[in-house]
């Protein structure tokens, strides 16, 4: 009997065609940004040739990652247990919802729940997440440096993945603002490779 391997509705909807779910809750340009993270997905994994259903999981991740992003952090902090700082709440939030919708996707759900941290347990599909909702051309910052980066992708995979990490980090420790115990270990994991 071969092996058929069924694709939860709502990945496929997202990675195929774009489409978010009926919860989903994130202004216009916080849906072309989601866009422009799924079309550098895309654009990687095409040119690395993964195979067509691992590309479409990779994109749903890039569509889905902030589907919360515009819900108030108070309703968000309701839902989500452990310490989040209010900013990153809209991600495990989002990992939580597309559990209780039935995706047991580990390594999906746990890209979009760090999706801008970094975690130490990160595979590739992670890694290229972290890396283009950092990279997103739509983004108002660094956009020279950033440009370079996502020039170099998906060749140089792992010296861009450190420079996304360096520079997420850094923005964190010039603003202030706590680094969380996952974003160090992730660090200290990518940069012994
Ligand atoms: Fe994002």
């Amino acid at each position: 009997m071969p092996i058929v391997v069924t694709v939860h509705p709502l990945i496929e909807a997202a990675g195929r065609h774009g489409e978010l779910p009926s919860w989903s809750c994130l202004s216009g340009p916080r849906r072309e940004h989601a866009e422009r993270v799924t079309a550098l997905i895309g654009e990687w994994n095409l040119a690395l040739a993964v195979p067509e259903a691992e590309q479409i999981r990779r994109r749903a991740a890039g569509m889905l990652h902030d589907a919360l992003k515009d819900v108030p952090p108070d309703d968000l902090r309701r839902l989500v247990p452990g310490e989040w700082p209010d900013a990153l709440l809209h991600a495990p939030a989002a990992a939580l919802q597309l559990r209780e919708e039935g995706i047991k996707d580990e390594e999906l759900l746990l890209a979009i729940q760090y999706h801008s941290v970094g975690h130490p347990e990160f595979g590739a599909l992670g890694e290229q997440l972290y890396m283009a909702d950092y990279l997103d051309p739509g983004r108002d910052f660094g956009a020279e440096g950033r440009e370079a980066l996502r020039a170099r992708m998906p060749d140089a995979h792992d010296e861009v993945l450190v420079s996304v990490a360096r520079g997420r980090i850094t923005a964190r420790l010039e603003a202030d603002a706590p680094v969380l115990e996952a974003s160090i270990q992730f660090w200290n994991r990518i940069i012994d490779a």
